[in-house]
């Protein structure tokens, strides 16, 4: 496209960015202005700037959760130079970044209804990693159930999470809202660490477990891994708001995979109308030797 350039961004983005990014999504916003800072000040990986004629028009983050393992948010154009190719030249300028990356996976979220994102993503080989329902509701007053896990539980819950159904459908997936990073015995130990790991004690072993990290974009507190027996994830799910009230937050969100877990979420109090469907796709194997020329 003729006056296009990709480049990286710079501090003096901000305003052009920021103000396209008031329209996004009409209802809600977005999120760009909340992780702007930090994004900008990301060197493990790259935002990309579009700039036609000038002035900045879209935008696409990289970033890299571990070493080999890259993630993609954040694509967005203006709404006044929409489908005239910019996400596409945009995706292409990311792609080549991330193939200089050596990734050992490649992963983005995108809304089960965006067509457009969705399309971007199977013309470049991307395939359907997990499927999970994103649901939000308001923070709750009551008491949490359950109780923090510990050091001393570390190994017992590795194996508790690497064996369960959650991991499996998720492709070993653990959700931060919008976000997706592959569970490690590490990224538990944090967790763990963190106080973001309930269990439900049950004869020596465990009647449930759940994880509630933070969204990155939102401030919310979000449950993105329970398993267990169907009164232990009701109570988990349940604990999510309690624990947001008890942290000042006024919403908090959970996802889960499509299949298996929402009958239980929605017994828990959260509500099929505040939900929307969640698709993370991945490049990997094969399909990532592609990307890479190999
Ligand atoms: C999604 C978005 C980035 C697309 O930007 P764009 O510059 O208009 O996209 P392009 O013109 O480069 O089109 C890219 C592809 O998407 C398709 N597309 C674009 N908008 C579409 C729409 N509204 N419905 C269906 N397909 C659409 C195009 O036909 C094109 O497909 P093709 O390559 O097979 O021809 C832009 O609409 C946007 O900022 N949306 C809001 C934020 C968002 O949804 N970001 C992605 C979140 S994961």
């Amino acid at each position: 496209m003729k006056g296009l350039k990709l480049r990286d961004a710079d501090p003096a983005d901000r305003k052009a960015i920021l103000g396209f990014c008031r329209s996004t999504w009409p209802e809600y916003g977005d999120y760009i202005p909340r992780v702007w800072r930090k994004w900008i000040a990301d060197k493990g990986g790259r935002l990309i700037v579009a700039e036609l004629d000038g002035r900045p028009v879209g935008m696409g983050k990289i970033s890299e959760f571990s070493p080999g393992e890259v993630w993609l948010e954040g694509l967005r154009v203006d709404r006044r130079y929409r489908r005239q190719g910019i996400a596409r030249a945009i995706n292409l300028e990311v792609l080549r970044t991330v193939r200089r990356m050596k990734p050992r996976a490649v992963r983005f979220c995108t809304g089960m209804t965006n067509s457009a994102t969705r399309r971007m993503a199977e013309r470049h080989g991307f395939r359907v990693a997990a499927r999970l329902r994103y649901y939000w509701q308001k923070s709750r007053k009551a008491r949490v159930r359950g109780t923090f896990a510990d050091r001393r539980d570390l190994d017992r819950l590795c194996d508790f999470i690497l064996n369960s159904k959650f991991l499996r459908l998720t492709s070993g997936l653990i959700a931060e809202g919008w976000i997706f990073r592959e569970f490690s015995r590490a990224l538990l130990k944090r967790y763990i660490y963190e106080k973001r790991v309930m269990v439900i004690p049950k004869s020596g072993t465990f009647g449930g477990a759940a994880i509630y990290p933070s969204e990155e974009n939102d401030r919310a507190l979000t449950l993105g891994f329970v398993e267990g027996d169907e009164p232990s994830i009701r109570v988990l799910a349940k604990n999510c708001m309690y624990l947001a009230r008890s942290q000042d937050q006024p919403y908090c969100s959970i996802a889960v995979p499509t299949r298996g877990y929402a009958r239980n979420v929605e017994h828990a109090g959260y509500m099929r109308k505040d939900s929307v469907g969640q698709v993370v796709y991945e490049l990997a194997g094969a399909d990532l030797k592609r990307l890479s020329g190999a």
